[in-house]
């Protein structure tokens, strides 16, 4: 194994009995690299937040929908939402019932609400305009609302979902104008949710939107609603800053929290339907990494650049939220080299922003490098593009044996020209 910093994968075997540069040659780079093991231990650690007979963890489709992973992922126990009728698609060819998924939408038409609805899914719509649409196309349907808490959380201003600033959910203030658009369409109100934003580390916002959630829940019980979903959205975090060795969030403290809150409010409420936790990065950010090659390295004045073909069409995080991901550094007949250079790793794509790792400590990356961008399984593949008109990467699993396998092939040219109508 060539390992000029490899410490935190050979930690978790993430490659199996695989290679990442033999991985790259075979299916070609860059190349998306998941492991079932990790994937599945990030389920159960989940699912063992609670063991009430209602809790239930909903996997947010949208940080990954290769169906491969989500048949895992079914595999687990999990449920899952999706958003679009892209997702709703991949969900059900991957196996999850109408009654698993969830259509946590926003902002959408007509036809898309009904199209949810008649695949016998419960939607949850997040504004008084969609749920006054959702009535007037499937009245007397089963219908979610979501609120937004006033409290909100993430890692950056572009992923908080909770707050006055933000488009999301419905003002709990507005609670007799929900119910008269209800009572007109005679709707049945069977949830709500809210979701206050994307990664955390420290559970306290989660659980005080918690409250206020059953606060609502309680209300809407006392008023006859027959409550069968009460969902308090993700935004769990995990560790990306991997070689600083950050720690977890204390999973155990958060099960005493949740279990506890949820537990207590049942037995007093007397609710016996089903409580969500809807994460999406927590399950598959850390089974996954992209790797890439190193092309080309080059000093501009006192600063250094390697050149690889990760460019934010592969991942675009970094780009996007300035967001963090750790490095490794893969090599032919490489050795743990211990002194580090400051550099910055960009892709290939036209644009100065296209910087994957900027002025990071770390062993000098030579071309003909493979490296490792940890911690992309969520958020990664789903979020690339074709601008430049570069095709998107294979992604590749890890099973349960150590063995790779295709999971998605790499785009072609015929893929990225097939929706052009040509004269
Ligand atoms: N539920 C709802 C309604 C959501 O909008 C989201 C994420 C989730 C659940 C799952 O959140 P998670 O557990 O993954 O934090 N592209 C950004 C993250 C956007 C999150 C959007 N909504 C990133 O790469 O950081």
């Amino acid at each position: 194994m060539a390992n000029v910093r490899s410490t935190y994968t050979d930690s978790v075997n993430f490659y199996g009995q695989e290679d990442p540069r033999e991985l790259v040659s075979r299916f070609g780079s860059p190349l998306y690299v998941y492991n079932e093991n990790i994937l599945r231990e990030r389920c159960r650690d989940l699912l063992g937040l609670s063991s009430l007979p209602g809790f239930r963890v909903n996997y947010s489709a949208k940080a990954n929908t290769n169906p491969a992973l989500l048949r895992i992922i079914r595999s687990e126990g999990c449920v899952v939402d999706a958003m679009s009728p892209g997702e709703l698609h991949i969900n059900a060819l991957a196996g999850f019932t109408p009654e698993e998924i969830t259509y946590v939408c926003n902002n959408v038409s007509a036809e898309e609400l009904k199209n949810a609805a008649d695949h016998g899914c419960v939607v949850s719509v997040d504004s008084l305009a969609q749920l006054e649409l959702f009535g007037e196309v499937c009245p007397g349907g089963r219908v979610m609302v979501r609120f937004n808490p006033g409290i909100g959380a993430g890692h950056s201003e572009k992923v908080v979902t909770g707050g006055k600033k933000t488009k999301f959910g419905v003002d709990p203030d507005m609670l007799p104008q929900v119910q008269d658009i209800v009572a007109r369409h005679e709707l049945r109100l069977v949830g709500v949710n809210q979701h206050i934003g994307s990664l955390f580390m420290e559970a306290a916002p989660y659980l005080d939107a918690m409250k206020i959630l059953l606060a609502m829940a309680e209300k809407l019980l006392k008023l006859g609603y027959p409550l069968e979903i009460i969902d308090f959205g993700g935004g769990l975090g995990m560790p990306y800053h991997k070689y600083e060795g950050q720690s977890r969030m204390d999973m155990k403290a958060l099960s005493e929290a949740i279990h506890g809150c949820l537990s207590e409010w049942a037995a007093s409420t007397g609710y016996q339907g089903r409580f969500f936790i809807e994460p999406g990065r927590y399950v598959v950010a850390e089974c996954g990494v992209v790797l890439g090659t190193v092309h080309a390295t080059k000093n501009n004045g006192p600063h250094l650049f390697a050149g690889t073909d990760i460019g934010f069409t592969v991942l675009a995080r970094p780009m996007l939220y300035d967001a963090f991901h750790d490095v490794e550094i893969y090599r032919e007949n490489g050795a743990p080299d211990t002194e580090n250079v400051e550099q910055t790793i960009v892709g290939n794509i036209c644009e100065s922003g296209d910087i994957l790792a900027k002025d990071r400590q770390l062993p000098l990356i030579r071309q003909g490098d493979v490296i490792a961008m940890l911690d992309a399984g969520a958020y990664g593949w789903v979020m690339a593009s074709t601008y430049n008109q570069r095709m998107r990467p294979a992604e590749v699993l890890i099973g349960a044996d150590g063995k790779a396998r295709l999971i998605r092939r790499r785009e072609t040219l015929e893929d990225l020209t097939s929706t052009l109508v040509l004269d």
